[in-house]
């Protein structure tokens, strides 16, 4: 039955969804961005892409598993299950919008609210990242660990910044708080990528504040797969105030800077 699938037949399907999803995506792309439109302020936009792409996944896990929630970026929530994917179809539309390659199409399955199968499918190149919960996180078929940095000194940090004009500059003076205290900052413009990025460990670390739960959903169980911990600050779940990502011992030294400059306030 449908509704009894166990995680890992969730992630297969995931896997296969996405990869076509990527492919459309990556299709579009090559015959121009088209229909962009903008969302939550002049810089926030929206492509013919994105929309395509959230239909082709929502069409494909119908298919397969009609009983399913889907909550995506693009057309929102649909119904309550106990099976819920969360889509980004298209994360790092910026990126997509001028053909740079860090664009990828997000899908995680949560079952009775917990994450427990993701996939982050980079459109550009085609990397793939999967993780299923307690069964670690891999790319492409190679197992993923984090970094083994511990030094905030020595960390390759990556983060981003919302829309928005106030919280940029916000999220802008909490990084000149954190600057000097780091080897340097990336900021590659996806979010999902960023946290596979972690958990292979080509970035140290990550966090950024105004995450949407497609943003993280699946690359958050991603990088705590491959040994990160993933939370927000304070004791605080990660989501929209905050998400820190790191191997632990760095992610305690980032987290208290962060703490400290009160990163998950403002705008
Ligand atoms: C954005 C990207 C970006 C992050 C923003 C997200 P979108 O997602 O992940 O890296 O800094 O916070 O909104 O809009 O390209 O799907």
């Amino acid at each position: 039955m449908a509704s009894m699938a166990q995680p890992v037949e969730l992630l297969n399907l995931a896997v296969s969804v996405a990869r076509s999803a990527s492919e459309l995506a990556s299709r579009m792309r090559a015959e121009g961005v088209s229909a962009v439109t903008t969302k939550s302020t002049a810089t926030d936009v929206v492509t013919a892409a994105d929309r395509a792409v959230e239909r082709h996944v929502r069409e494909q896990l119908a298919r397969a598993r009609p009983d399913d929630a889907v909550l995506g970026e693009e057309y929102g929530a649909d119904r309550d299950a106990p099976v819920r994917w969360i889509l980004d179809p298209i994360d790092g539309t910026v990126n997509y919008l001028y053909d740079l390659p860090q664009y990828a199409v997000s899908l995680a399955a949560e079952v009775g609210g917990v994450v427990v199968a993701g996939v982050v499918v980079n459109a550009a190149t085609g990397r793939e990242w999967t993780a299923l919960r307690g069964g670690g996180a891999f790319r492409d078929g190679r197992r993923l660990a984090v970094s083994p940095e511990t030094d905030l000194g020595q960390a390759l940090v990556g983060t981003g910044f919302g829309y928005a004009a106030e919280r940029r500059l916000y999220q802008a003076r909490v990084l000149a708080g954190l600057i000097g205290h780091i080897r340097d900052i990336r900021r590659l413009g996806a979010a999902s990528i960023d946290l596979c990025l972690v958990a292979e460990g080509t970035l140290d670390a990550y966090y950024e504040k105004g995450l949407n739960p497609w943003d993280h959903a699946a690359g958050g169980l991603v990088a705590a797969e491959a040994g990160a911990l993933v939370t927000g600050l304070d004791g605080a779940p990660p989501g929209p105030d905050m998400v820190v990502a790191a191997p632990p011992a760095l992610h305690a030294r980032l987290h208290d800077r962060l703490s400290e400059l009160d990163a998950a306030g403002g705008p």
